[in-house]
């Protein structure tokens, strides 16, 4: 964990309100497989990261709520009355959405104080909203004994998120965020809300993410559409949701739709199917079958559900030409962030080559991160 954080949100803390505060840390996320099925009610596989939020808070001593975003060096002051998002979508819409939400839910706060700041930048699929969220709820769960459950956490910083950032996404942020287990991949299933630990070594092999630093504009209208495209699909199949339909179900109503719709369809039908061949491989240890599946998710990704984007392709392409790379796809929402690699260890010299020939082309520096899976939400000091 990221210790020169830690000690700089806690100092700051200390200096702006003289007083001892909670300190919380809570992770990003990757995800191996299982992109835009969660909010089909399919299957997922996330893991949570060393990388997120620190979070430190305190109950405030006046009738206002203190809040310093480190990273921007931005100071934001409200009171927990009233409290409505901001018409302009940033980072304070995340906290005010849990404050509301939990005070919708009867749960009684009362003002406090946070500083907060984090080691993955927004934007790159590492779901640092998520992250944020969680470390409100959890420090005000913690702070003012509201007694929730994990679960009934992670629903308040997915309603935070729809309410009051606009974006209606599914479960699976918050659960790897605030359930994740060190070296543990999580079989999430969206429906039932339950997981199945899978230990992650790959041996040889390793996951190794690369951001392509750009994030394009119009990625969260995208994505609604994406959902209620889903969700209008699933009512002519008379299914719940898209998790329940097959292939051959789908064919049979393929002229009442668009071409493209039944394209998004069928690739939620598909990507839903090939977590479940990318569990398999993983028990079996096939980690060659596991490389394919990514890169089988990232070619639906790209030309069915459209939702990647130059620099993801890119990367992507570039992946498929070295053989120490067997597996890659973009990762998260899409329209920019992160590929999710499956490379072999020691392949410094591949991954200088892509971040070079990604900079010549886009004239962008790329990131590289290499992942360490660790533990969810949790108390620090
Ligand atoms: C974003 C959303 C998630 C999920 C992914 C795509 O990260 O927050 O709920 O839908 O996109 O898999």
């Amino acid at each position: 964990m990221n210790k020169i954080l830690i000690d700089a949100i806690e100092s700051h803390f200390l200096i702006i309100f003289q007083i001892e505060p909670l300190l919380i840390f809570s992770p990003g996320r990757i995800n191996i497989i299982g992109e835009h099925t969660d909010y089909n009610e399919g299957f997922v596989f996330p893991a949570a990261i060393d990388k997120g939020i620190v979070a430190a808070i305190q109950k405030s001593k006046t009738n206002l709520c203190t809040v310093y975003a480190f990273d921007k060096d931005e100071n934001y002051e409200f009171s927990i009355d009233g409290i409505k998002p901001l018409v302009d979508g940033d980072w304070r819409n995340y906290i005010l959405g849990v404050v509301d939400i939990l005070q919708e839910k009867g749960k009684k706060i009362e003002p406090f104080n946070m500083v907060f700041g984090g080691d993955i930048p927004g934007g790159a699929g590492l779901s640092s909203s998520a992250a944020l969220e969680n470390s409100v709820v959890y420090g005000l769960n913690e702070l003012f004994s509201l007694n929730l459950s994990k679960k009934e956490m992670i629903y308040i910083s997915q309603q935070a998120e729809h309410q009051y950032a606009g974006v209606k996404c599914g479960i699976m942020d918050q659960y790897a965020s605030m359930f994740g287990q060190k070296n543990t991949g999580l079989l999430l299933d969206c429906r039932t809300i339950n997981s199945k630990p899978f230990h992650i070594d790959f041996k040889e092999y390793q996951l190794l993410l690369i951001n392509t630093n750009v994030k394009h504009s119009l990625s969260d209208s995208a994505y609604n559409e994406r959902r209620s495209v889903c969700e209008k699909i699933s009512s002519l199949l008379r299914v719940k949701a898209l998790r329940d339909a097959s292939e051959e179900g789908l064919l049979k109503i393929k002229e009442k739709v668009t071409e493209d719709d039944y394209q998004k369809a069928l690739y939620v039908i598909q990507e839903n199917k090939r977590v479940g061949l990318a569990s398999k491989a993983m028990k079996g240890n096939d980690i060659l079958k596991l490389g394919e599946l990514l890169y089988q998710s990232h070619y639906g990704l790209q030309h069915q559900y459209n939702v990647s984007c130059e620099e993801l392709d890119f990367l992507v392409e570039k992946a498929k030409d070295s053989v120490e790379i067997i597996g890659a796809r973009m990762m998260g929402g899409g329209f920019g962030g992160c590929t999710i690699n499956l490379i072999k260890n020691n392949s410094e010299e591949v991954i200088n080559t892509i971040v070079k020939t990604y900079h010549e082309k886009f004239k962008i520096q790329p990131s590289v991160y290499q992942v360490n899976i660790d533990d969810g939400v949790r108390v620090l000091k």
